[in-house]
């Protein structure tokens, strides 16, 4: 349970407000690359932490991010003309580029200076690992981009969707960390996966309380979350959550390795980033073509949208039949399933009525390392130093089952215990 004032510091990411003034120390996911449009074509807009922007690219592929409200009298630069190196308001004529620079006022006398000094507001954007990324803090102090293992992988090792959650950005991302609520949500009544690790194998369904254990990783924590096996082992998943947004979950052996991010949007409403990836060669076109059918790790979008196919409203096209047959739930795909108990709960869920239980221990470890990283940042004054620390990046989830007295105390006890039973490619 929070009182009002922590959840409106956990939830609240505006520029002023200091949640969003921690996050801003960190470079910030703002969309897949290929949804980031070409040189010259028509800008797109883009909402991240509260505020609007608009992203382009100029003439020579420059990706410029800007604030979408022209800086003379604010109307919106949507609707501008992406034209020779530039983003030209269609009120005035007024043109910047992807730098925030003006580089012509026309409607100005002609000996004005007044275009020196004037700027829009730009952030620096880079693409990289098959996503556009926006540091939205201090210019004088851009740190490297995080250096998350899919980061400088060719590209058909990589597959990146984006989709939008109507929530906050804290509650979507607790419903990752709640490794818990596998064995329920996201069951099945008519079938057993013959993969015992499955979400749907037997491990999820014969303990459905698992034992947990959180562990610094640097960055944030490992949730370790172990579930009993024959009496005498227990299944072990390693997830990871990196600050301020980032987690990952632990392949099957032999899928894909993932990262997903909890973008706010607006404190209402928030991105979901997914990298689904491989590093010893490239995606195989079986599972690029179920991720594009929004399964697995994925979820199905109306195509060129963000907005899912099952949806807060259209009740997530549950069928009540499926669920007394199918699935725990009868709502299709598991990330759809993960959105409807997440986003039921409100936009902005009411923290101080809850009753927290000892599964919800990653949930109080998450919202814990994010208020004091924002209390960090509220009493220096300086960026997170974390953000500084690109390689704490490049953590791995895993999952093992180790016997039951096999010595597990330690963020490397579990890591080499789980490696030494699945070996992870570099
Ligand atoms: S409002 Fe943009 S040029 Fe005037
Ligand atoms: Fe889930």
């Amino acid at each position: 349970m929070l009182s009002q004032e922590q959840n409106n510091l956990l939830t609240q990411c505006g520029p002023q407000a200091p949640m969003g003034r921690f996050m801003r120390s960190f470079w910030i996911p703002a969309m897949t690359a290929d949804q980031v449009p070409a040189a010259d074509e028509p800008p797109v807009r883009l909402t991240l932490l509260n505020e609007r922007l608009v992203v382009f690219r100029d003439t020579q592929g420059r990706v410029g991010v800007m604030e979408e409200n022209c800086p003379h009298r604010g109307a919106s630069l949507f609707f501008g003309r992406n034209e020779e190196g530039g983003l030209r308001c269609v009120y005035h004529g007024w043109k910047f580029d992807v730098d925030g620079n003006c580089m012509q006022m026309p409607a100005e006398p002609a000996n004005s200076r007044m275009c020196q000094n004037v700027k829009a507001r730009a952030y620096s954007a880079r693409i990289a690992g098959a996503v556009l990324w926006v540091y939205m803090g201090e210019a004088d102090t851009v740190p490297d981009l995080p250096a998350f293992g899919f980061m400088g992988q060719p590209e058909d090792h990589l597959y990146a969707s984006r989709w939008q959650q109507e929530c906050n950005y804290a509650q979507a991302m607790e419903g990752e960390l709640d490794s818990a609520h596998v064995s329920f949500l996201h069951r099945a009544l008519n079938t057993i996966d013959p993969d015992h690790q499955a979400l749907t194998g037997k491990y999820f369904q014969e303990d459905t309380a698992p034992l947990w254990k959180i562990l610094s990783n640097g960055a944030g924590f490992m949730a370790c979350n172990g579930r009993s096996v024959d009496g005498d082992k227990r299944y072990w998943r390693i997830n990871q959550f990196l600050l301020p947004f980032f987690t990952m979950i632990p392949p099957r052996p032999g899928d894909a390795q993932l990262v997903r991010m909890w973008v706010p949007m607006t404190d209402e409403r928030c991105w979901v980033i997914c990298v689904s990836w491989r590093p010893d060669g490239p995606l195989n076109e079986q599972e690029l073509k179920a991720w594009r059918n929004g399964e697995n790790s994925h979820r199905k979008v109306i195509p060129g949208s963000t907005l899912p196919v099952e949806r807060l409203d259209n009740d997530y096209l549950i069928d009540r039949l499926e669920q007394k047959t199918v699935s725990f739930t009868g709502i299709k795909g598991i990330r759809a399933q993960d959105a409807m108990v997440t986003e039921t709960a409100g936009s902005i869920v009411d923290r101080t009525r809850e009753h927290l239980g000892a599964s919800d221990i990653a949930v109080v470890a998450m919202r814990r390392a994010l208020m004091e990283g924002a209390a960090l940042c509220a009493n220096s004054g300086l960026p997170h130093p974390v953000a500084a620390q690109a390689w704490l990046y490049s953590a791995r989830a895993v999952q093992a089952v180790l016997p039951e007295d096999q010595k597990l105390e330690t963020a490397d006890d579990f890591l080499s215990g789980a490696r030494a039973v699945q070996p992870v490619a570099p």
